[in-house]
């Protein structure tokens, strides 16, 4: 799904969260685990304030376990409390009641304390378009509730979805707009397939995507494509370019005269890429 964002749309999509947070106790703030910072919206401190939030990490099966642990110790060192998931199969689902009590634990017994009998945690996903917003509200109900590709500025009559006992979850999450002005935001979004490939040049997708698979998965990409030794530095475009063109070789995206057709070559490595034929790959890591 593309949205086209213009600052309207923004001052929209704001404002319909800020109507929704008034009702609800906790956000479940959704990040993609192979991009957490990418696909991540510029102003949530701001616009969640200090409503308590658990962040959850979601398409942990396509990314990189170990950067994944590395990403919630980040958000542990920034007070947050992480949770990789996976929405597509429901992995670590169930936990997200947990910790979303943990999260509410003191105000919950401060209820208990003046004899109030606790209600159900009132809930909202929020997070950018394809993260999987609908994936797991559906996950959570047990049952189609979202239909994927909600589109924001789009009401409709909001319900709440219970989900076990515990926990009650508005049907329409919040939708957030990425970071546009990095140029790495946008080509790391496109990597994962956030973005439409036809926002961005597909082979600059998938030139950022090599140089950065033969600095942190050279093994894989070796073995992938059966090739030689990789490049020491990428800081050189041609070096990169040439990997491109190896692959490129040992697939058979040739043109006549033997020219490497890089467009096919950058539409193969994004789909294996996205397909996780290179294995579990994380496009971005903790600073
Ligand atoms: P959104 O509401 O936030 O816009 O996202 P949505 O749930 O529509 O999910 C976007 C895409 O991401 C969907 O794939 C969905 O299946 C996939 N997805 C969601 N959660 C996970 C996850 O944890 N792991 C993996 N691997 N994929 C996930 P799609 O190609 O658009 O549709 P389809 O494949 O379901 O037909």
């Amino acid at each position: 799904m593309t949205i086209q964002w213009f600052p309207g749309h923004m001052t929209k999509a704001r404002r319909q969260i800020e109507e929704k947070l008034k009702l609800i106790d906790v956000v479940i703030e959704l990040l993609d685990a192979r991009v957490p910072l990418s696909s991540r919206n510029p102003m949530i401190d701001e616009i969640l304030r200090n409503k308590p939030r658990l962040v959850v990490l979601n398409k942990s099966d396509m990314a990189d376990p170990q950067t994944t642990a590395e990403w919630v110790a980040y958000f542990a060192e920034q007070g947050l409390d992480a949770l990789p998931i996976d929405s597509s199969s429901g992995y670590q689902v169930k936990e997200i009641i947990p910790r979303c009590k943990k999260l509410m634990a003191a105000k919950i017994e401060s209820q208990i304390r003046k004899g109030i009998n606790p209600r159900a945690i009132r809930a909202l996903i929020v997070g950018i378009p394809n993260v999987g917003k609908s994936t797991l509200i559906n996950r959570l109900a047990g049952k189609k509730i979202a239909a994927t590709g909600d589109k924001p500025g789009v009401t409709k009559a909001q319900q709440w979805v219970k989900v076990g006992t515990e926990m009650e979850l508005l049907d329409t999450p919040g939708i957030l707009w990425p970071k546009f002005e990095d140029q790495t935001v946008g080509l790391r979004l496109a990597a994962t397939g956030a973005i439409k490939d036809e926002i961005l040049h597909i082979d600059e997708v998938a030139f950022h995507v090599v140089r950065y698979l033969v600095e942190h998965y050279g093994d894989a990409l070796r073995e992938r494509y059966s090739l030689e030794a990789l490049p020491d530095d990428v800081s050189e475009p041609d070096e990169v370019v040439k990997v491109m063109e190896a692959i490129g070789r040992r697939r058979g995206c040739v043109v006549s005269g033997g020219r490497i057709d890089l467009d096919k070559t950058s539409t193969l490595i994004l789909r294996e890429l996205r397909t996780n034929m290179l294995g579990r790959i994380s496009m971005e890591r903790p600073k």
